[in-house]
């Protein structure tokens, strides 16, 4: 095994499709026009030497090391600067150039400490390359003049540190700040002999706005910038490509490695979603694999009071079948179930679906996606015939106008926030729904045209109101619609929509929106020549979450914005891979590739490959399955790779149910939150540790490599396959590969995926069949999956959520970049500097009502429980809207959200909670008591020798 090595080509690719002929050093290139001649050279295999050039920015020519020769002009250009040009005869190597490129290096190296041996970037320093390759053997100038050497180390990030003594004030970093990452933290600070690169205010890197991406740290060709795992552990000496296990833009890296010690994870080049850059969780965050708090043996108790008695796989998983052989033989083949995993592979989440369906034999089988975008998947199924999003993420490059809707992508999801950042920099317009003045309503060189900050609650009477726009300014794309619509279906909803009902006026009074401001949004989007819309979990986890979804789509139909680059309806997909585990079947009521589970046909298929007969009723959904255990009907369940008590919504019925039950098995990581009510818990692995399959919110299928042996001694699937083993039925795959035959085997819109094909391509977007052997970028090119497009009629029906005396605030939820969902990997690592507890953000006038100052303790009271946590004071909410995240186990903010649900899945309504804040002395007495019931549910005893 050996590194991964990327070229870097010096500057960025151009997207010309015209090309240039020339020559360099005699041989001939043909490049698309616009490429600089470094690329063109380096294309062609000829290094010209640099060092401020990097092709993840613009050219810059500031360290004149790349300089060339061309015929027939004067001087010596630098080639990072110059375009290709018909006919060009360009010379990179003679006698001239290689003295003039001597004279620059020896320029750096007499103010570069020269401490090679012991320099941390040894042996990966382009420093120190280029010193070689331009033939570097002495330095006139001596080291004793002025110098940058005693220049103070910044130690105060995490993750990296920066030693300006060894900067060679290139600006890679700056550049990469700016147009990679979007943030703008760094600059070039001072003239001449004094410029340095300053963070944010000339201060250090913690304390300046830098959000810790570590692009600067990619760019640097010294070690100026370097990963503090670098210094710690030394140079990695092989590597593995592997794919991000936190958020949906699924970003593909290079786990480099000593051994089996992840030294750094590098983004990939080649990766489709990320193009090479990452977040601070996917670079940084990874350290929770070794967190001390892992388990690592399998671990059974007879009641959730006792204390855990570590015991072998055998053991354990002897008993998860015993337990559930017994709980159906007395009450019944439905009274278990299984929740499936959205952090999980493919392959797992498939075989969980499969355990409960052919071994359990029903189909009580339900993910984490039910409380997120479930709304997504009935949404769009209805409207255009697939549950998922249209459009790939490279195609924001073409948007003209941008909407996110309920959605916070700089926090959520950064690298996707990025790239259309940079979008919106070239011009793209940017229209913002949400309660919230989020960082893309204005942040550096971004100010959104419109941001409409709507109540919670209000999203359909906003869509229904952009949509009477449309219609009843006949702005409508007519064409469109004729000829890819079910025009019946559109006339029905336009008819609907145009009522005065649906009017911004109208809407105005739901959302406290001005209706002239919904007007010129309206036209905005429809006036746009490509219009796209983004969103998140504020459309979906809403009362109407699905019929907001349905509105959407209605909208971009309407306008004509499906079926080509830089349009669309594009869910900003939550969990790294919630997009599989609902392609896998984790739905009570569907078979792997959305197909109904009543479906004789679709059954039979499975029936066969799997040798069983499988129930054709739907089975319980998440919520049906607790309601089932506190009604006495469901007994047990098998949870993997969930932490149901904490990001479920009301947590009190949560634990009711789990408590009820006679039989919990929790597979994890660490002991979560739910393993609190486990009877057994299975210790699971990291993405580090198995091979398998994520899939993104573009629907590209990207590998997870194991990079180190699974710590517990088992992979997740393996575990699955012991249990259904151990039950009965033999399901025998060597590696997951096998898993994925099989996936491919019954479900058409995976049919051409395979391992294989996934080494050759690197990833693949489904459906990837014989119509698409290499995958579909764009869904709904020329027809709709479902053949007409489909209107439907959105009635806005507001929420049962409401405001009065008792509980006069909304509250509304969110996440922030540094932690991740429940916070069970991110808060085990580094990233805790940025986020130590989740607070609540109240406007200005609604605290100072309440006598609340900034860092006061206040009681978030709902009617369906309370917590406390500490205020913010800011103005990014409106007054009468609260916000707080959800990262703190014991803030648990789901403790107040309540049990109302979207209408279609069940998803719950958690952006929508009507609250009372009021000042407090600090934690509530469940939160004093939760430390101590944790310390003591954590009591571990060691397996009996
Ligand atoms: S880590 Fe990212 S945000 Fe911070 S300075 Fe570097 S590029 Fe900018
Ligand atoms: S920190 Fe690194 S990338 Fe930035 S200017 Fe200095 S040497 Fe160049
Ligand atoms: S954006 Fe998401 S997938 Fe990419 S590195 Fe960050 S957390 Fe991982
Ligand atoms: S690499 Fe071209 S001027 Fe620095």
């Amino acid at each position: 095994m050996s590194l991964v090595s990327e070229i870097d080509f010096g500057t960025p690719a151009s997207k010309a499709t015209t090309t240039v002929s020339l020559t360099i050093d005699g041989f001939a290139v043909t490049v698309p026009e616009g490429t600089s001649i470094m690329r063109a050279a380096m294309q062609t295999g000829i290094k010209v030497p640099k060092l401020c050039a990097y092709d993840m920015v613009d050219a810059f020519g500031s360290c004149r090391l790349c300089l060339v020769e061309i015929a027939g002009r004067p001087g010596t250009p630098a080639s990072c600067t110059t375009p290709v040009a018909e006919g060009m005869v360009v010379t990179t190597q003679n006698q001239r150039l290689a003295k003039l490129r001597r004279n620059v290096m020896e320029l750096y190296i007499s103010d570069h400490p020269l401490d090679c041996l012991t320099c941390a970037a040894n042996g990966d320093c382009e420093l120190q390359d280029m010193a070689g390759a331009v033939g570097l053997r002495e330095v006139r100038y001596g080291y004793d003049g002025a110098n940058h050497l005693k220049s103070e180390k910044d130690q105060s990030n995490p993750y990296f540190t920066f030693d300006p003594a060894k900067c060679i004030v290139c600006s890679r970093c700056v550049r990469a700040c700016e147009e990679v990452q979007g943030t703008f933290a760094l600059t070039i600070d001072g003239r001449g002999f004094a410029s340095h690169v300053a963070a944010g205010m000339d201060e250090d890197f913690l304390a300046s706005e830098c959000v810790s991406c570590g692009a600067c740290v990619q760019a640097c060709p010294t070690a100026t910038l370097i990963e503090k795992s670098v210094i710690e552990i030394g140079q990695p000496e092989h590597s593995v490509v592997t794919t991000c296990a936190y958020c949906g833009v699924g970003c593909s890296f290079k786990a480099e490695m000593r051994g089996e010690q992840v030294v750094r994870m590098v983004p990939y080049k080649d990766g489709k979603a990320n193009h090479g850059h990452s977040c601070v969780k996917g670079r940084f965050a990874w350290g929770y694999t070794n967190h001390q708090d892992r388990i690592l043996k399998p671990m059974l108790r007879e009641r959730i009071t006792d204390p855990w008695r570590e015991v072998s796989w055998e053991e354990a998983i002897g008993r998860v079948a015993a337990e559930f052989r017994r709980i159906q033989t007395q009450h019944g083949k439905g009274a278990v179930g299984g929740i499936t995993s959205s952090r999980c592979t493919n392959e797992e989440t498939f075989l969980v679906q499969k355990l409960v369906r052919a071994v359990f034999g029903n189909n009580n089988v339900d993910t984490c996606a039910r409380v997120c975008h479930s709304p997504t998947g009935y949404g769009l199924s209805k409207t255009f015939g697939t549950s998922a999003g249209t459009q790939d993420f490279d195609s924001v490059d073409d948007a003209d106008v941008v909407m996110v809707i309920g959605a916070n992508p700089t926090d959520a999801h950064p690298v996707f926030a990025s790239r259309m950042k940079k979008r919106l920099r070239q011009g793209a317009k940017l229209i913002v729904v949400d309660p919230r003045r989020t960082d893309l309503v204005r942040s550096a060189h971004i100010e959104a045209a419109y941001h409409l900050p709507l109540r919670p609650g209000t999203n359909v009477a906003m869509l229904n109101a952009l949509a009477h726009v449309v219609v009843t300014e006949r702005l409508v794309a007519e064409d469109f619609v004729r000829e890819r619509c079910d025009t019946q279906a559109f006339a029905d909803w336009a008819g609907f929509i145009a009522r005065p009902e649906n009017s911004p006026e109208a809407a105005a009074q739901f959302t406290g929106v001005p209706a002239e401001d919904i007007r010129a949004a309206a036209r905005h989007y429809a006036g746009a020549g490509n219009a796209a819309i983004y969103y998140g979990l504020g459309v979906t986890e809403h009362s109407q979450g699905t019929t907001a979804v349905m509105a959407m789509a209605n909208l971009a139909m309407a306008t004509g914005n499906i079926g080509r680059r830089g349009v669309g309806i594009n869910p900003l997909r939550g969990q790294n891979n919630v997009q599989g585990s609902c392609d896998m079947g984790s739905f009570p009521h569907e078979l792997p590739g959305y197909r109904h589970i009543s479906d004789a046909n679709v059954r039979a298929l499975f029936e066969t490959d799997w040798g069983v007969r499988l129930e054709p009723e739907p089975g319980l959904r998440i919520p049906n399955m607790l309601d089932a255990a506190v009604d006495g009907s469901f007994r047990g369940i098998y949870i993997q790779g969930e932490d149901i008590l904490q990001s479920d919504p009301d947590t009190h019925h949560v634990a009711a149910g789990l408590a009820a039950m006679e039989c919990v098995v929790v597979q994890d990581l660490f002991l979560n939150e739910t393993a609190n009510y486990a009877h057994v818990f299975l210790p699971g692995s990291t993405f580090l540790e198995k091979d398998g399959t994520f899939i993104n919110a573009e629907r590209r299928i990207g590998r997870v490599r194991k990079v180190m042996q699974p710590r517990a001694g088992m992979a997740d699937w393996e575990i699955t396959l012991a249990i259904a083993k151990a039950m009965g039925l033999e399901m025998h795959y060597d590696h997951p590969s096998e898993i994925m035959d099989e996936i491919a085997r019954l479900t058409p819109t995976f049919a051409g995926v395979s391992y294989e094909k996934l080494e050759q391509v690197g990833s693949l977007q489904w459906p990837c069949n014989d119509k698409a052997p290499d995958g579909t970028p764009v869904m709904h090119v020329g027809s709709f999956v479902r053949g007409k497009g489909n209107f439907l009629i959105t009635e806005f029906v507001p929420t049962d959520e409401k405001i009065g005396p008792r509980f006069p605030l909304l509250l509304t939820t969110g996440r922030i970049l540094s932690q991740y969902n429940v916070g069970a990997q991110t808060r085990r690592t580094g990233n805790v500097v940025w986020h130590e507890e989740d607070r609540l953000e109240i406007h200005p006038h609604d605290a100072e009502q309440r006598g609340v100052r900034d860092g006061d303790w206040v009681r978030l009271a709902s009617r369906a429980g309370e917590t406390s946590l500490r205020a913010r004071i800011t103005d990014r909410v409106a007054p009468g809207v609260v916000y707080t995240t959800f990262h703190h186990p014991n803030t648990q903010a789901n403790v107040v959200t309540t049990d109302y649900s979207d209408w279609a899945t069940n998803c719950p309504e958690y952006k929508v909670t009507a609250v009372q804040v009021t000042p407090s002395n600090g934690p509530t007495a469940w939160q004093v008591g939760y430390r101590e019931q944790a310390r003591r549910s954590r009591i571990v005893l060691p397996a009996a020798e």
